[in-house]
């Protein structure tokens, strides 16, 4: 059942124009299409029509009624000549649609959702993307419960219908595929506002909410005049309709949804002010919005010729957001945050059973692949490229990229030879990146003789599943020499390109003995294990000038002694107590940084590097290094917590949200070294939080802590935000993600509290995808959590396969685990492909997770 990347074939007929008209109803949509279709090509094969939980109504061919023939699932038309006008009717149940792809109800409103595969599901059509086509779409219904009408483009006409409908007709001038088509009906209130563009124009802007909910989404609105702006100034892209909408919905399968003209988004995406959004969640709103709007260019104007050329959109469209989010905070910080996420969702999923290429080469469903290697590894390849071109020739490649294929449907390879072509600059080898899966791990070993060196470099590219031997990737190396006794950089930074299995690259005379500083920036995405020379690692901690690098230095440094007491040493705590307390005292660093910086090393992310790794025995010794550092510095950490408590709580610039983070991070360390202590800051901070962000790392420290205390604050939480969904998901949050094996207890009895409900993703993710990435609470070693889960996972596919699929991965990195939790693992897999009926999206990845 598997699709095969080199299968492609072009479609048989093109659709240039389509008509559509919805008779809305949440109980029962008419839907009727006018398809204009045309041959491409000589053929006598029949229009395919992909439908799906459709009831067909009536089919006609240029007017005539003909009886409807299915095969393998599709509605097949035979058409006599090239072209032909095909006309269906369809009734639709938004109401009963939980999987919430396709035409669905989110707390009263109509939406849809048709990425990638939803279309089908609205009405008959070739859903594929490479298949543009313009389209006008008329809505009607019921004037009072639906008064507003949205779709594609620009609205042309509206009226009153009979029996208190009415209805609007809009129309998209732009050819785009199916999966960009959204449509939304609802009592909705708008926040609007416009953007003058850089020719001239004006672009009505508008983003549609619940009435309560207006003043929630002023960040959202800032968000997205500086996308406008941001994507005109540096990639010199200008948007290209007359009005741009966003509405926001409570039930939502992911983040957002770039149709055009019409971006449909999470709540949670979209809803945000400082005493209910954190930083964290007002940053992400930011980043979203931005992401959505630049995907009018990469993604929209230029889309996806198949869908395992997803990443030709999503990794570049990651990687645009990323470098907005860089200009509109701190380059440095947003870096960190940027590796941390590829390093706790994409390594591990590059190191297990699911792991695939950027560009995949089969998939049975592909809303399966969605996956941090197509979105963050993805953005991280053409970072790369821009590393090795420098930032003229890659604004030159995209340029070229933009204009030669504006309103065509395309593959990464593509994408790769306009970067080629507008370079001069051969990507022949660079290419592997897009075929080879594995997080190359590069050996690096700085030799010193005679006042020279030369850094000697290995890559190894790891097996993953149906790729035993890999070749040598092109892998671009920020590196620079910082003398050992002078702190200084020896000569400038220069960018390595490892090309070969192994390399050596000479330095000219270096004068003192020499540190490395190595994939500074991140300039890879891979493993880097260098030798080290006694002091070198905590010397580059405390003064590496890149801070980029000395963040990494600082995490090198404590995983070396976490992971060697783990293996059974003695945990030696005194460098890392040694590297952040200078963090804490350094007048240099700012607050952003110094919260990164103290936090040591998430526990998944050891048991990544572990073979075989006993969870509970990692969460352990982390703890005691968690309470070395508390105890030890206590007074620094105090003191940072204090002073940290000091910032405006309505200010959102860097210093401000760089001081909240570093009061939460400090505020856990001091709960790590003495409860007590840890439990009245806490209580004190939660009491007085003004901000969201205040009142949560609050919360959080005195869940861990448990207690009074503890229940306290959870109560207090509860009945101050119950109104709030989005909040209400926090609640739920914090408690799933309390570490220890008493956790599961909790959570199963918040399965069964009044506000829980498994047909909001939002909900479940709160609880579920908390629960199972914590790992000392997910690896019980009875076992148990991973049959709550698997339960877990067999009943939310009954509802809604797409969310229930998500949380499969976890499950499947028991090949990382000691054999006594691997063989639970397995079981609990096994239990879930023992289920009748399961869903392609569940199966595919739980047998694959099997291996
Ligand atoms: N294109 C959307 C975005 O990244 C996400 C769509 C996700 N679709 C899916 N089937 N998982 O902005
Ligand atoms: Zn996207």
């Amino acid at each position: 059942a598997a699709i095969r990347r080199e299968d492609y074939r072009a479609p048989d007929w093109l659709v240039p124009e389509v008509a559509l008209s919805f008779e809305l109803d949440p109980a029962r949509t008419i839907v009727k299409a006018r398809l204009s279709v045309t041959r491409n090509g000589e053929h006598d094969r029949p229009l395919r029509l992909d439908g799906e939980e459709l009831e067909l109504l009536g089919v006609r061919v240029d007017g005539a009624a003909v009886e409807p023939r299915f095969e393998d699932g599709r509605l097949v038309v035979d058409l006599a000549g090239p072209a032909a006008v095909v006309e269906t009717e369809v009734a639709i149940l938004p109401d009963k649609n939980s999987q919430l792809m396709g035409l669905y109800a989110s707390g009263g409103i109509l939406c849809t959702q048709c990425e990638a595969e939803g279309f089908r599901r609205i009405t008959f059509f070739p859903d594929r993307p490479d298949v543009l086509s313009r389209y006008t779409v008329r809505l009607s219904a019921d004037q009072h419960a639906f008064p507003i009408l949205l779709a594609n483009g620009n609205p042309v006409d509206s009226g009153i219908g009979p029996g208190g409908s009415h209805w609007a007709l809009w129309e998209d001038p732009f050819p785009k595929p199916c999966y960009l088509f959204a449509i939304v009906a609802g009592d909705l209130a708008c926040n609007q506002d416009s953007f003058r563009t850089a020719s001239g124009r004006t672009v009505d802007l508008g983003i549609w909410v619940r009435e309560a909910d207006l003043p929630k989404t002023q960040l959202a609105m800032q968000a997205l005049k500086d996308a406008f702006a941001w994507d005109e100034r540096v990639y010199g892209r200008e948007y290209d309709l007359d009005r741009f909408n966003i509405v926001a919905v409570s039930d939502f399968n992911f983040g957002a949804m770039e149709n055009k003209g019409l971006n449909i988004f999470n709540t949670r995406y979209v809803l945000a002010d400082p005493e209910t959004a954190t930083d964290a969640d007002i940053d992400a709103v930011a980043a979203v919005v931005a992401h959505e709007y630049f995907h009018n260019w990469s993604g929209n104007r230029v889309t996806c010729r198949d869908w395992f050329q997803l990443s030709l959109k999503e990794g570049l469209t990651v990687f645009r957001d990323q470098g907005f989010s860089e200009d509109m905070g701190s380059e440095a910080v947003q870096r960190i945050d940027q590796v941390r996420t590829l390093r706790a969702a994409q390594f591990p999923e590059d190191a297990g059973p699911l792991a695939h290429p950027i560009r995949p080469d089969s998939y049975m469903e592909i809303a399966n692949f969605y996956t941090a290697t197509v979105y963050n590894k993805g953005a991280e390849v053409i970072r790369m490229m821009r590393t090795i071109l420098g930032p003229e020739r890659y604004r030159k490649g995209t340029d070229l990229y933009f204009e030669r294929h504006d309103g065509q449907a395309v593959t990464c390879e593509d994408f790769v030879r306009a970067m080629e072509d507008a370079s001069g600059v051969d990507l022949g080898q660079f290419r592997r990146w897009y075929s080879q899966a594995g997080t190359p791990k590069v050996h690096a070993r700085l030799e010193q003789k005679d006042g020279k060196a030369a850094l000697h470099l290995r890559q190894d590219v790891p097996p993953t599943p149906g790729q035993e031997a890999k070749k040598p990737m092109v892998i671009p190396l920020r590196v620079a020499l910082i003398g050992a006794d002078s702190g200084r950089e020896l000569g400038p930074e220069r960018t390595v390109l490892l090309t070969s299995a192994e390399q050596v690259e000479p330095f000219a005379e270096v004068g003192e003995p020499a540190f490395l500083s190595i994939n500074r920036g991140f300039s890879a995405p891979v493993v880097i294990e260098a030798e080290r020379r006694p002091g070198e690692i905590e010397a580059l901690a405390a003064s590496d000038p890149d801070s980029f690098a000395r963040y990494e230095a600082g995490q090198e440094l404590m995983a070396r002694d976490l992971l060697a007491a783990i293996r059974g040493a003695d945990l030696r705590t005194d460098a890392v107590v040694a590297a952040v307390g200078a963090t804490l005292r350094s007048n240099q660093l700012d607050p952003a940084f110094k919260a990164d910086a103290i936090a040591l090393p998430a526990e998944s992310q050891l048991i990544e590097k572990l073979n075989r790794a006993d969870p509970g025995r990692v969460h352990d010794v982390r703890e005691a290094m968690r309470r070395a550092i508390g105890q030890g510095l206590s007074d620094d950490l105090s003191r940072a917590h204090m002073a940290a408590g000091g910032a405006d709580p309505a200010s959102l610039s860097g210093e401000a949200k760089g001081q909240r983070r570093l009061r939460g991070a400090t505020l856990a360390l001091l709960g790590a070294g003495d409860p007590k202590v840890g439990e009245a800051l806490a209580s004190r901070q939660y009491a007085g939080a003004r901000t969201m962000t205040e009142r949560q790392s609050a919360l959080m420290t005195l869940a861990m802590l448990g207690g009074d205390k503890a229940e306290e604050a959870l109560g207090d939480f509860y009945a101050r935000f119950e109104d709030d969904a989005l909040v209400i998901d926090k609640w739920f949050a914090v408690q799933a993600s309390v570490p220890g094996e008493a956790t599961l207890e909790k959570v199963e009895a918040l399965m069964r509290h009044p506000a829980f409900t498994m047909t909001n993703p939002n909900r479940l993710r709160a609880l579920a995808g908390n629960f199972a990435s914590t790992p000392s609470a997910f690896h019980r070693a009875d076992g148990a959590g991973y049959d709550w889960l698997a339960e877990t996972i067999v009943a939310a596919d009954k509802l809604n396969p797409q969310t229930a699929a998500r949380f499969v991965a976890p499950l499947g990195r028991w090949r990382r685990i000691e054999e006594g939790r691997a063989a639970k693992m397995r079981a609990a897999l096994e239990r879930i492909l023992r289920e009748p009926g399961l869903s392609k999206d569940v199966f595919e990845l739980a047998s694959k997770s099997l291996g």
